[in-house]
């Protein structure tokens, strides 16, 4: 279905992304592009009916200010300019503030732009164009069961069925019951070709003694890496591999005047003769918007709204060397704190709450007799994009609550400590 377009053109603000979020929640698709995109090149976006011109605090590029293009400004398409110095179209640029909404919305009723951005025709097109790009072709996923890969794998379920291959390696530094409900959800009940990798052993064993936390990560990241490329190989007839690339990985990746740049990664690293095109449905898309297209494809809430979780797992948790009886401990910990948490519906307002078990004992008393026993440390979070992070205020009632089950449920630990630590100066995990 064709859909109207509105481009946010970047000049140099700080919250592109806000902009073009608050114009999708109007319900018109948006994109964000370079401020020196040509007349030529917009003419190119189908769909394209508005652009929003947006200025801000990197207006200067290398001591450049930025320049509107005068084709572009004489184009008689509906102009908004938010944050900019010039006048477009006889609208003067407002700042960008909280009215987040009412400009954008008067915006798109005077240009006359259709509200017709939805999750469910979303899920129509890319079915389509999934079917178009992929063909009687094969593909193959790395299917960790975190929210952007569930997506892709059920929307590719819905697209190809059984042309999909999902491989799901287990590599034991996973919270306690997800292999299970990977399995469980994509197997069992979606009824798709899942590939379990049970990798526990191979990947505790890389990581016996290793107590430096970056050797660690790379060991987990390059130890993933083979395993997955061991079970491509085993299937010969596979053409594409499916990522769960979004649209922030996109934007992070930079634009001329994007202020972080980094490189965003996802299943990296494979070796040069696998080769694979890449299937990458869910990289117009939003975080709120993948949850959203998830739930429309009958994914379970707790796997869709499931906090972050590092790719080394319960690894960085595992303060130092990692143990079978540490990673046990943290499993465990976390297990209950997650249980409580919801049951006091704090998972609905903590960004992300989780338990570190460290490398130290200290003395306590278990059924009257002297016992040795670690500490384990709960960390609940809460930010706008983890580069700060403040510490959540918990009732003390559930932080008893917690403490009591821990001590009580989790063997070998006799003390529970509350992080109040915010970032900076600490990080949000240990490791
Ligand atoms: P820090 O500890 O840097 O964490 O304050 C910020 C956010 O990033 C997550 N995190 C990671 N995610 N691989 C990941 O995929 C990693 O190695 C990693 N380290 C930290 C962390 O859980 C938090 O959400």
């Amino acid at each position: 279905m064709a859909r109207d377009v509105i481009a946010i053109l970047d000049f140099g603000s700080s919250d592109n992304s806000g902009i073009a979020r608050a114009v999708r929640k109007a319900g018109v698709y948006s994109e964000i592009i370079v401020h020196d995109t040509t007349l030529a090149e917009l003419k190119n976006i189908p769909g394209l009916k508005g652009l929003i011109y947006n200025g801000g605090p990197n207006r200067a590029f290398e001591g450049q200010e930025l320049i509107a293009d005068p084709d572009v400004l004489a184009w008689d398409i509906p102009k908004l300019a938010v944050g900019c110095p010039f006048t477009v179209s006889g609208v003067n640029a407002p700042s960008w503030n909280s009215r987040e909404r009412e400009m954008i919305d008067s915006f798109i009723d005077e240009a006359q732009i259709t509200r017709n951005w939805s999750m469910e025709g979303f899920i129509e097109d890319q079915i389509a164009a999934l079917r178009a790009q992929i063909g009687d072709k094969k593909v193959l996923l790395a299917l960790s069961g975190g929210v952007d890969s569930s997506v892709v794998a059920a929307l590719l379920l819905r697209a190809i069925g059984d042309q999909l291959t999902c491989v799901h390696v287990n590599h034991g530094l996973l919270r306690k019951g997800e292999p299970e409900q990977v399995i469980r959800v994509f197997k069992q009940e979606m009824g798709a070709n899942l590939i379990y990798v049970d990798a526990v052993d191979r990947f505790l064993n890389k990581l016996a003694g290793v107590s430096d936390p970056e050797k660690k990560r790379k060991i987990i990241g390059a130890e993933f890496i083979r395993v997955f490329e061991e079970e491509a190989r085993k299937l010969s007839d596979i053409t594409f591999l499916g990522q769960g690339t979004i649209y922030p990985d996109i934007l992070e990746s930079g634009t001329k005047t994007a202020k972080n740049i980094k490189s965003h990664h996802n299943v990296g690293g494979l070796p040069e003769d696998l080769k694979f095109e890449l299937v990458e449905p869910l990289k117009q898309l939003f975080k709120d918007e993948v949850r959203a297209v998830g739930e429309a494809l009958g994914l379970p809430h707790s796997m869709v709204y499931r906090q972050p979780f590092p790719g080394p797992g319960l690894g960085v948790r595992c303060v130092g060397a990692i143990t079978r009886e540490r990673l046990e401990q943290v499993r465990e910990s976390d297990a209950i704190l997650r249980e409580e948490f919801a049951n006091a519906h704090l998972d609905q307002t903590v960004w992300q709450y989780f338990t570190i078990v460290p490398d130290i004992r200290s003395t306590g008393v278990r059924n009257h007799e002297r016992c040795w026993e670690r500490p384990v440390i709960i960390r609940a979070v809460n930010t706008q994009d983890a580069i700060t992070a403040s510490i959540e205020e918990i009732p003390y009632a559930i932080l008893h609550k917690i403490t009591n089950r821990i001590v009580n449920e989790v063997p070998g630990v006799n003390r529970v400590l509350y992080d109040l630590s915010p970032k900076p100066v600490a990080t949000i995990e240990w490791e």
